[in-house]
């Protein structure tokens, strides 16, 4: 934590006209994903600029096979435990899968929803000129949008699977014209994920919002990682675009085991976990459980 945040000062929000201030300045974006509030505040306390609230949430923490199942209400939740820990860093939530898709009046009911009821400050959503007039609506009634194009995983089914996007030369100028179009529609910044990192530079070059790579390469004017492959908390497959900082399963593993293995043994709680009571109180107790009634034979 700052000194600044220790003291109680005023630590001014990261906002999303700061974030194209940045790629202006050259200023790297850093940015990773969070599903509740302590990992917000560490996050926050970290430095970090940008928190997506992803729809990953759906893969890391609540055991779905793809994002495709995750529901309005449980982003709301998930992003409002998250505005609770984040008192600095930008708070951005993903659109779910059909939250968006059936029309441009569900795109603004949803994106109003993600900010009045769980309190993020900008949302994101997958698809390029075929979702411009939802992002349109969405910019024109307050709340910033961040795009996403490359490997969109609520699109899996028509991938066939998450692959790295647009290596073919037409799929290249393609994915270009899609992001010129989402800048053209009023996006703040564009994440490209898992796209070759020369087309992501190309990108980067060509528009004037920030992009922000997941194994996009460093041409990217940001990075946004998935924090449970940060932390080593996905389990043994690490993403190829991903690297561990540090083994916390190992360290969770070890400290449950030590907790088990110490309460089977009788050694917790110890006294230091526990209250004893006042002497005179615990006579009493003992005096008025003496005087009872016996027990009849069977009564327990
Ligand atoms: O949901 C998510 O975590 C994402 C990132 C991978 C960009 O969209």
């Amino acid at each position: 934590m700052s000194a600044s945040a220790a003291q109680g000062g005023h630590i001014p929000r990261v906002t999303a006209p700061m974030l194209q201030a940045m790629k202006a300045s050259r200023r790297p974006i850093v940015m990773v994903t969070a599903y509740d509030t302590p990992a917000a505040r560490l996050v926050d306390e970290a430095g970090v600029d940008a928190i997506l609230v992803g729809d990953s949430l759906g893969m890391t923490v609540l055991g779905y096979e793809s994002t495709l199942p995750v529901t309005m209400d449980e982003m709301v939740n998930a992003t409002a435990a998250v505005a609770r820990g984040a008192m600095r860093c930008l708070v951005v939530a993903d659109m779910p899968f059909m939250s968006y898709q059936a029309s441009a009046d569900d795109a603004v009911r949803n994106a109003g929803r993600l900010v009045a009821e769980g309190h993020a400050q900008a949302v994101k959503l997958e698809g390029g000129a075929r979702v411009a007039d939802s992002v349109r609506r969405i910019v024109a009634a307050g709340v910033p949008v961040m795009g996403h194009l490359g490997l969109t995983p609520q699109s899996v089914n028509t991938m066939g699977g998450y692959k790295v996007q647009a290596k073919q030369a037409a799929h290249a100028l393609q994915l270009l014209e899609d992001a010129e179009a989402l800048q053209d529609a009023g996006v703040f910044a564009i994440v490209l994920e898992c796209i070759p990192l020369e087309l992501a530079a190309l990108v980067t070059a060509e528009l004037h919002v920030p992009t922000i790579g997941i194994g996009a390469g460093t041409g990217c004017d940001g990075q946004v990682q998935v924090f449970h492959d940060l932390l080593g908390l996905g389990g043994d497959f690490v993403p190829r675009h991903a690297k561990r900082y540090a083994d916390l399963s190992t360290i969770i593993r070890e400290a449950m085991s030590a907790y088990a293995d110490e309460v089977r043994d009788g050694e917790f709680p110890g006294d230091s976990q526990s209250t004893r009571m006042d002497p005179a109180a615990l006579s009493e107790v003992r005096r008025v459980l003496g005087n009872r009634r016996p027990k009849a034979s069977g009564e327990r």
